[in-house]
């Protein structure tokens, strides 16, 4: 690994070492049983597709490897389904955490920190492996694919979310009116507008504001992508055309992929009010999160 990716890689770890991914999303002592209630219930109902796409139902007797399981939310559904789960993750907050969840809720299940880049596993050990919204955030995604290839059995499936460059969020949402509005963040009434406007809380965007006054590059192209998908202090996040994943998965056999995910937040006014079959319409096109499932060759 290069010194510039090891460094961007320890900047990762730190900022989800200190921010586990979806802990803001739960008004509980983290680690308690209502906690992890409170954040499968927002998880859930917010990104009502994820059962459906990553297919939990289906994932009996195959063994599992989740990559950034995070708080253990998805794993404890493939775990619930009668998979053989193993999570990993590159901090061990999150592992400390999803592991608490599995006793909490007696689910099997076994985790360990490591990095989706370099995977500690035996060649052709898994029958899926899965990872949702991960591997936009570390700094060598094609090796990370390259890892997954190798650990699946011959015939086994990679279920892989990415951030979705043509997607409503990233085209018109952040490359547009997060762009346009954040010199608003200059001042402070224009902190509380914008906060009325979006609903994004003022200590998030005050977030912005700092990093705006003090980061002379966080309006160039990448780094605002970065700083503003997963929180302000996020140092990487990326996108992914069609055309881009498929050439990120062009060992795999058989690659399909299906955009997802609509968040009713960033269309103000005509957001809450769309039926949830327009909703699923809309998203199959301009949806943030590409699924992207791809079979090994047998
Ligand atoms: C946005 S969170 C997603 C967590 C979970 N999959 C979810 O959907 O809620 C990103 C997670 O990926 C982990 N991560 C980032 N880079 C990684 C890497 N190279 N190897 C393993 N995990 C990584 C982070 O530590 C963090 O827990």
């Amino acid at each position: 690994m290069s010194e510039a990716n090891s460094q961007l890689k320890e900047r990762v770890r730190a900022f989800w070492q200190e921010h586990p991914c979806g802990t803001k999303f739960a008004d509980a002592e983290p680690g308690s049983r209502r906690f992890y209630e409170l954040v499968e219930e927002h998880r859930y109902t917010k990104e009502w597709h994820i059962p459906i796409a990553a297919g939990f139902a289906n994932t009996k007797h195959l063994a599992v490897l989740e990559i950034g399981c995070g708080l253990g939310t998805d794993g404890a559904q493939f775990a619930k389904a009668g998979a053989n789960y193993t999570g990993i993750d590159l901090t061990n907050a999150a592992v400390d955490l999803a592991r608490r969840r599995f006793e909490l809720f007696n689910l099997p299940g076994t985790f360990r920190v490591a990095d989706a880049e370099r995977l500690d596993f035996p060649d052709n050990t898994f029958d899926l492996v899965y990872s949702h919204g991960v591997l936009h955030h570390t700094p060598d995604t094609q090796a990370a694919i390259r890892e997954i290839h190798r650990v699946l059995r011959p015939g086994g499936r990679a279920v892989v979310m990415l951030y979705h460059r043509d997607s409503y969020n990233y085209r018109i949402n952040i490359s547009l009116l997060r762009r346009a509005g954040v010199h608003l963040l200059r001042w402070h009434a224009g902190v509380k507008l914008v906060h009325t406007l979006t609903g994004e809380s003022e200590e998030s965007l005050l977030q912005h504001a700092q990093q705006l006054r003090s980061d002379k590059q966080y309006l160039g192209s990448d780094e605002f992508l970065s700083r503003n998908t997963d929180g302000a202090g996020n140092p990487l996040a990326r996108v992914y055309s069609r055309a881009e994943a498929r050439e990120l998965f062009k060992d795999f056999a058989f690659v399909e992929l299906r955009p997802y995910f609509l968040n009713k937040r960033w269309l103000p006014i005509i957001g809450p009010l769309l039926p949830r079959a327009v909703e699923a319409k809309l998203a199959s096109r301009w949806g943030w999160h590409l699924w992207i499932y791809a079979t090994k060759e047998r």
